[in-house]
């Protein structure tokens, strides 16, 4: 069962930024499975990765376009990504020196990125934007 469900509330209004965010949420459920299923480091550290390529290609463009509309709370919002790529870093480093497979911290950390900056930062720039009419309301 999924932990998360996309709903039109969470779009932006971005074609390929709204694809990065369902993807978020594809690998959020595929976590919660993991765990279900007491899943290894076989499993999860591949799935780091692929949040890592995420990450790379979700927040420059992201990034691109706050700064190319000159977002007020941009350096926040860049700072929150460099926190998400640096907490990243930390689980992979503690799984692979420990062996033990994080999943759950995984999990508990990629949700509260969802209901915070997903769900409130992210959403931010999307009114701005709005206000701004880059996308349509
Ligand atoms: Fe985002
Ligand atoms: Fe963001």
């Amino acid at each position: 069962m999924s932990v998360i469900k996309w709903t039109e509330a969470l779009e932006i209004g971005i074609e390929s930024l709204d694809v990065q965010h369902r993807f978020l949420i594809d690998v959020i459920n595929e976590l919660h499975l993991a765990v279900k299923h007491n899943e290894g480091n076989e499993v999860l550290l591949p799935m780091i990765e692929k949040l890592h390529d995420y990450a790379d290609t979700h927040f420059s463009e992201e990034e691109e376009l706050l700064e190319k509309h000159d977002f007020a709370g941009k350096l926040d919002h860049v700072q929150e990504h460099n926190e998400f790529i640096a907490k990243l870093d930390e689980l992979k480093r503690k799984c692979e020196s420990s062996g033990e497979a994080l999943t759950i911290d995984i999990r508990n950390y990629l949700l509260s990125w969802f209901f915070h900056h997903i769900k409130v930062c992210d959403m931010e720039y999307k009114a701005f934007f709005q206000q701004i009419q880059v996308i349509a309301k």
